[in-house]
């Protein structure tokens, strides 16, 4: 899975017109941070928000060359709602397009080839997601609640989340286990923690407070989250990926008519 996941990685760099080849690792993470900086917002975290564009395949209203999308993110697009970023500098604007061109051929790939439909059969069936996720009121609080997560999350790093969970936690995820002076431990979902107190949601979903000082031991612990890496099928993950990647909260149609 990680070497081709690999393999399409380089396809997309080598098959990147000349400027982005000559872009480092580094100036294409400094792309990828800016592009989530400032773009995500509008254009949805794979870029594919706005009718008509697509910026994480390369699919745009018009032919356009880098240095024309360069000029276009410091600039903006007069009389539209395309914002200009004057603080940004023309080098920045070169590393978000040799970040969007490094991500042309590697995205969507798994998502493009599921199916929402039976991707939610298997979030509510046999995935058993539901016993820890919640989506539109339906479900557990025992994780994160992803009625919006297509808005947050790429595509990859979904299926980053289903194959390799421990990778990269959002810190707002958190887990938390607290041991009471009577010996008791409890592990759960860290809502809030101070100098003094730890909120957390415990594993029947209720909100705990405890104060630190009462506490025999307290620390962050590991998530809950499962790999389903052996589970199921590739073409069932890429299922429940297209599923994440649909869930946005609100009604597509409101964010793509600018
Ligand atoms: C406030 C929302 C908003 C933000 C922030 C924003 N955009 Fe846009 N962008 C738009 C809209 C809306 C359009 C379509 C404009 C039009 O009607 O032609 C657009 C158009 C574009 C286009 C032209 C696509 C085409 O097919 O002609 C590119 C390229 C682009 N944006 C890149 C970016 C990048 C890169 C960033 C971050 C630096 C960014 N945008 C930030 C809303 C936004
Ligand atoms: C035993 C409980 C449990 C089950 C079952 C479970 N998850 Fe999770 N999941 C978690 C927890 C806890 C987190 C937050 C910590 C983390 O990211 O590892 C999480 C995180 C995630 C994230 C990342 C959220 C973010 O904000 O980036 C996604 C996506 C996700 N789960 C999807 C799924 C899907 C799809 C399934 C079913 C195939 C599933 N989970 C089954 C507990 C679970």
């Amino acid at each position: 899975m990680r070497s081709a996941k690999m393999a399409l990685l380089a396809t997309g760099l080598l098959a990147a017109p000349a400027m982005a080849q000559h872009a480092t690792a580094f100036d294409i993470e400094d792309g990828g941070r800016a592009f989530a900086n400032s773009c995500a917002n509008c254009h949805g975290p794979d870029g594919d928000l706005i009718a008509g564009i697509d910026l994480g395949r390369g699919l745009f209203r018009r032919e356009l060359s880098d240095a024309q999308i360069a000029d276009i993110i410091v600039n903006g697009i007069p009389d539209t709602p395309m914002p200009p970023t004057p603080r940004m500098s023309e080098q920045q604007a070169l590393h978000i397009v040799a970040y969007l061109r490094s991500t042309t051929a590697s995205q969507h790939v798994v998502a493009a080839n599921g199916d929402p439909g039976r991707g939610r059969a298997i979030f509510e069936g046999k995935g058993t997601c539901t016993d820890c996720h919640r989506i539109n009121g339906l479900g557990s609080r025992l994780g994160p609640d992803l009625s919006s997560i297509g808005l947050l999350r790429r595509a990859a790093e979904l299926e980053q989340s289903l194959l390799d969970p421990a990778a990269e936690v959002q810190p707002a995820n958190r887990f938390y286990s607290v041991t009471t002076a009577n010996n008791e431990t409890i592990t759960g979902r860290l809502l809030n923690h101070d100098t003094f107190t730890v909120q957390l949601f415990d594993t029947d979903e209720r909100l705990r407070s405890f104060l630190k000082a009462d506490l025999l031991d307290h620390g962050f612990a590991e998530s809950t989250m499962p790999s389903f890496g052996d589970e199921l099928g590739t073409q069932e993950i890429a299922d429940v990926v297209s599923y994440l990647v649909s869930l946005r909260g609100i009604s597509i149609q409101d964010r793509t008519t600018p």
